[in-house]
């Protein structure tokens, strides 16, 4: 079985396997780094991280669009459940729920979460990540957030992918995502979170050789709209 990774910009990415689509933080629309339009994508299942913005995205226009089911974790699958989207389930850190082609286990995650909806700010909930086993394959999304020592744990899960945030200022760094890769032991890295705005440039190469030069992990790097398939 293949694996195929999109990544839309930003924390934005699709996988797909066998005619099944999950989509990852689809933050599309006012992306400066997305290539596509949220109208374009398929979807069976959408996984949040946070309720920040640029995660949240299109998820509630591509779930009403697609019947995609939306998971989260539970105040936030509530917030999405009440703008009108009817299949959402919400988990928690620790839990697994399973999705057409495959499962999720929420992690923690070191950030804060919130949603500005016009002039209010609702649906906080806690951020999350994802161990996400799909395609034949388990894929740690780290989510936005700093670097943590429990990511020795996540370890045990056998990654085969880890895909990270390297922008700084409102997550980890490249350093500590080297510490992290460190870590996480997983065969492929991929990183995100950069470039997408100002305060978050990164220069992805450099990365890619401090993590090869310190680990057994390729790290592949993404050009937004481009697709890997592993
Ligand atoms: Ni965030
Ligand atoms: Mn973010």
């Amino acid at each position: 079985m293949s694996l195929t990774i999109t990544w839309y910009g930003h924390s934005a990415f699709g996988l797909e396997a066998d005619g099944t689509t999950v989509l990852i933080d689809p933050y599309i629309s006012g992306n400066p780094a997305a290539k596509t339009k949220a109208s374009s994508l398929a979807a069976n299942t959408i996984l949040l991280t946070h309720a920040h913005n640029d995660h949240v995205g299109d998820t509630v226009a591509i779930a009403k669009r697609t019947g995609a089911t939306v998971i989260a974790t539970f105040e936030l699958a509530n917030y999405v459940e009440s703008q009108g989207v009817r299949s959402v389930i919400g988990g928690n850190h620790g839990g697994t729920i399973r999705f057409d082609g495959g499962s999720t286990k929420f992690t923690p995650a070191w950030h804060t979460s919130s949603y500005a909806d016009g002039e209010d700010i609702v649906a906080p909930g806690l951020p999350a990540g994802h161990v996400v086993r799909f395609g034949g394959k388990t894929i740690y999304f780290a989510g936005d957030t700093s670097l943590f020592l429990d990511m020795q744990l996540i370890a045990e899960e056998e990654l085969d992918i880890a895909v990270l945030p390297i922008g700084d200022h409102f997550t980890m760094g490249p350093a500590d995502a080297v510490k992290a890769a460190k870590m996480l032991r997983a065969g492929a890295i991929i990183p995100c979170h950069y470039n997408t705005f100002a305060p978050i440039k990164q220069d992805p190469q450099q990365f890619k050789r401090d993590v090869e030069a310190a680990t057994a992990s390729t790290v592949v790097v993404l050009e937004p709209g481009a697709s890997a398939t592993l």
